[in-house]
């Protein structure tokens, strides 16, 4: 009951995932649990500077194969630095984004395989899974909606539109595969009453 839990959510850009992060934090320490928000690519030292590395520049600066290494060089020191020490010492950890994102993101395509990801992570990471994986979804129409409202530009975020639908059936297979530890969470609803469908995916750890 009291085991710390590794919760992380995924999802496409613009499908609110940070907002949610903050509400979930909120209502977690309102149950008097110790939490721990953080981010990828980032969440530690190493990985923050890794994540200026990923993220600006022109789309071309990086072959599939950095760009994945990156990634899991960033995951890796984000888990030893910050992630492991956080459960160890019996805290929850809240991540926007990880392993499964570079499933998405970098397995997706581009000639890089979902088991070379999972090799990847296994080296990096010990193979360090959530206990569970929310995955936000949203209508195409509202996703762009929300980016535009974001303004977003970077080098990641510089994606066209049928790059962001075959990501979102990606997700969705993965969360199919994987159903224990994945739930799916329509996200086009008011904030509150997504984060009320996140915490009822938690109802069974909860005090
Ligand atoms: P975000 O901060 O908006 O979530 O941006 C992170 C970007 O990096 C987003 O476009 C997804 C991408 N990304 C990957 O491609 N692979 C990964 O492993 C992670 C964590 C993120």
């Amino acid at each position: 009951m009291n085991r710390a839990r590794f919760i992380t959510l995924e999802g496409g850009e613009g499908v609110g995932k940070s907002t949610q992060i903050r509400a979930l934090a909120a209502a977690l320490a309102a149950r008097s649990i110790e939490v721990v928000t953080t981010r990828e690519p980032g969440g530690s030292a190493g990985a923050e500077a890794i994540r200026t590395l990923l993220m600006e520049g022109n789309d071309d600066r990086w072959d599939a194969r950095s760009e994945a290494l990156l990634f899991a060089a960033a995951r890796a020191d984000h888990v030893a630095r910050t992630i492991r020490p956080a459960l160890a010492r019996g805290a929850w950890v809240l991540c926007d984004r990880f392993v499964d994102s570079s499933r998405a993101y970098q397995g997706g395509g581009g000639g890089i395989t979902d088991a070379e990801v999972l090799a990847l992570h296994r080296f990096g990471s010990e193979a360090l899974l959530p206990d569970r994986t929310f995955l936000l979804t949203v209508s195409a129409a509202e996703a762009a909606r929300r980016l535009a409202a974001r303004g977003d530009s970077d080098r990641m975020g510089n994606k066209p539109a049928d790059y962001q639908a075959r990501l979102a059936a990606r997700f969705l297979e993965m969360a199919a595969a994987e159903p224990m530890r994945w739930r799916v969470v329509e996200a086009d609803a008011p904030a509150p009453d997504v984060t009320a469908a996140i915490l009822a995916g938690l109802a069974e750890w909860l005090p």
